[in-house]
């Protein structure tokens, strides 16, 4: 079954294939009812973010699941408007503290510049910020460290001064935009894929291409769009707050031919 399918990250971690999205999830029962429904489905893997404002209730249904923690990979985020060695310190702490958890298994600096003022250069801020992650992760309270939403010429600076590389990027990614440049450059590096926003947070999901495939496939278009992010090796989290989506965007039994991938591709 794809949702016990795992990668492993360069320092022996591994990481659940198929996660569960909570961007956009409101706190409280919605959140809690989405991962409580994910993880008796089957689900083992997280993504949540100090800005998705649902750490509280994303932690109270992990600890309430009765699930060993180690089963669970979670995964949460320092604000992209929040650069620098303290502010990092501090964010992992709360985070921690708001999920309820021991240790948090990868941490990500959620964007190389605020969300509003995308493509600003905070490059000092960002490896001040590395400097932290990287005392957080040599003392245990994260399993791995990583970026998110980082091109190259963010990398870059990281990998000129780190002492642990960067372990994942999670980058925007489904059929119709692949980023092909992030993702050849963090293969190179060994860098693991996170797809976010596969399902192009529900736009492509009418898409007449995909409705084909799926059709062949006896498939849903999120099962496609899904697949399809896995069929390219890298993580997927598809995030959804209904019970019967969150179950069937995990069946995922068919393989889409090479024929299927590159007309797909084309989109
Ligand atoms: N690092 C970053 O900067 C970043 C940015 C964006 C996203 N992310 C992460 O990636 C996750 C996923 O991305 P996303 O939230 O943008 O959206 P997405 O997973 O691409 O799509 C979610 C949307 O599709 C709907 N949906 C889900 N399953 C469906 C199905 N089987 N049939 C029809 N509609 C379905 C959902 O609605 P319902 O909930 O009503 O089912 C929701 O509107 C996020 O939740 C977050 O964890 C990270």
């Amino acid at each position: 079954m794809a949702l016990k399918d795992t990668f492993i990250l360069k320092n022996g971690v591994s990481v659940p294939k198929i996660g569960l999205g909570t961007w956009q999830i409101p706190d409280g029962k919605e959140a809690y009812n989405s991962i409580k429904w994910a993880l008796e489905a089957g689900y083992r893997h997280i993504d949540t973010a100090m800005a998705y404002g649902n750490e509280a209730s994303v932690g109270r249904a992990i600890r309430d699941s009765g699930i060993p923690r180690e089963e669970i990979f979670v995964t949460t985020k320092l604000p992209a408007q929040n650069k620098g060695y303290k502010i990092a310190h501090e964010c992992f702490e709360k985070s921690l503290a708001d999920l309820g958890l021991e240790y948090i298994d990868l941490y990500l600096i959620h964007a190389p510049w605020p969300w509003d003022q995308i493509g600003i250069d905070c490059t000092e801020g960002n490896l001040d910020s590395w400097r932290a992650f990287e005392e957080i992760y040599e003392s245990g309270k994260v399993k791995a460290i990583g970026i998110s939403n980082f091109e190259p010429k963010h990398i870059e600076p990281i990998l000129a001064m780190c002492k642990h590389m960067p372990m994942v990027n999670q980058i925007r990614f489904h059929i119709g935009d692949r980023q092909e440049e992030v993702v050849d450059y963090c293969r190179d590096k060994d860098i693991l894929i996170t797809a976010y926003s596969p399902l192009a947070t529900g736009r492509i999901l009418n898409d007449k291409t995909i409705l084909d495939v799926a059709e062949k496939y006896n498939a849903s278009p999120a099962q496609i769009c899904i697949k399809y992010c896995l069929q390219k090796d890298m993580v997927v989290i598809p995030k959804s707050t209904k019970k019967e989506r969150i179950i069937s965007n995990k069946e995922l039994g068919f393989i889409i031919d090479d024929m299927d991938m590159k007309a797909l591709d084309r989109l």
